[in-house]
């Protein structure tokens, strides 16, 4: 079916993707594509298969049966050595941030710049200083993550995740544990860096007004089963039950 294949205009297609963790079914015959240059969210209660999800994008999961493209190329059956350029054109934020402790914030930047072959220590430090001064941190380079609070951890891992000048970004949750004024600056933050460097952007988020904010398409995931997919304005006029009682909790308590 051509129609779910990544072609022009996508950056990622699920096609008809079922998987299974300890025994239980988690993901559902999902199907849904991801437009490039665009920003997607996911939401949907807890443990509906959000994060499960997010971690088929980039291989760290396969599915028992369907397909998972990105930009055309199928990465179910990939070997890990396969994954790695894959990977490469695509950064991931982690909810914890997932900055190593004993290295100093600027370090923590540099380390996939390493890792993709990077040595000139120059040139290293152009780039993370870059990337320091895009999430507002340039001060803050010479820093352990520890002295760090929250917020400022979010940015340094966003940092981490643009540094090598990724196509697209993953980001799990990257509000939750924030005061609303920092949560509303990571969310600014997300939607300038998408528009300045043009990224492919999903975001998940229990947060309504964060999808509001960034969403050109939303998809809503029910018990590991999309149960929408469309623009913002089609999710607020969605008749479902489902959708809307979604809708109506995350107004009256939102994060
Ligand atoms: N590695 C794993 N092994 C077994 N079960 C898992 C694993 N990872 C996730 N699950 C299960 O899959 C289901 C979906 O988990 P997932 O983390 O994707 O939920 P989520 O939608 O991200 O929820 P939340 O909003 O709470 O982060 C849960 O029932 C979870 O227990
Ligand atoms: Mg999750």
């Amino acid at each position: 079916m051509s129609a779910d294949r990544t072609t022009g205009a996508d950056f990622f297609a699920l096609s008809n993707v079922s998987t299974s963790l300890e025994g239980r079914l988690i993901l559902r015959d999902v199907t849904l594509s991801v437009p490039r240059g665009k920003a997607t969210v996911i939401v949907g209660g807890s443990g509906a298969g959000k994060s499960v999800l997010l971690k088929h994008l980039i291989g760290l999961l396969r599915p028992d049966s369907g397909d998972v493209f990105v930009e055309g190329q199928d990465l179910v059956d990939l070997s890990e050595r396969d994954l790695v350029p894959v990977r490469r054109r695509i950064g991931f934020v982690f909810q914890d941030g997932g900055l190593f402790d004993s290295k100093t914030v600027s370090e923590n930047i540099a380390f996939p710049l390493r890792e993709y072959g990077e040595r000139d220590p120059e040139r290293i430090a152009l780039l993370v200083k870059d990337a320091l001064g895009r999430v507002e941190l340039a001060g803050d380079g010479e820093k352990l993550p520890a002295s760090l609070s929250g917020g400022m951890k979010k940015r340094a891992s966003l940092a981490r995740a643009i540094v090598t000048k990724p196509e697209c970004i993953l980001f799990d949750e990257p509000t939750s544990g924030l005061d609303p004024i920092l949560a509303r600056n990571i969310i600014q933050l997300i939607k300038r860096l998408q528009r300045e460097l043009q990224l492919t952007t999903v975001v998940v988020t229990h947060n309504l007004g964060a999808m509001k904010e960034i969403a050109d398409k939303v998809v809503f995931l029910d018990s590991g089963a999309v149960r929408f997919s469309g623009t913002l304005p089609e999710l607020e006029s969605s008749a479902d039950p489902v959708v809307k009682e979604f809708l109506a909790a995350g107004q009256q308590y939102n994060e």
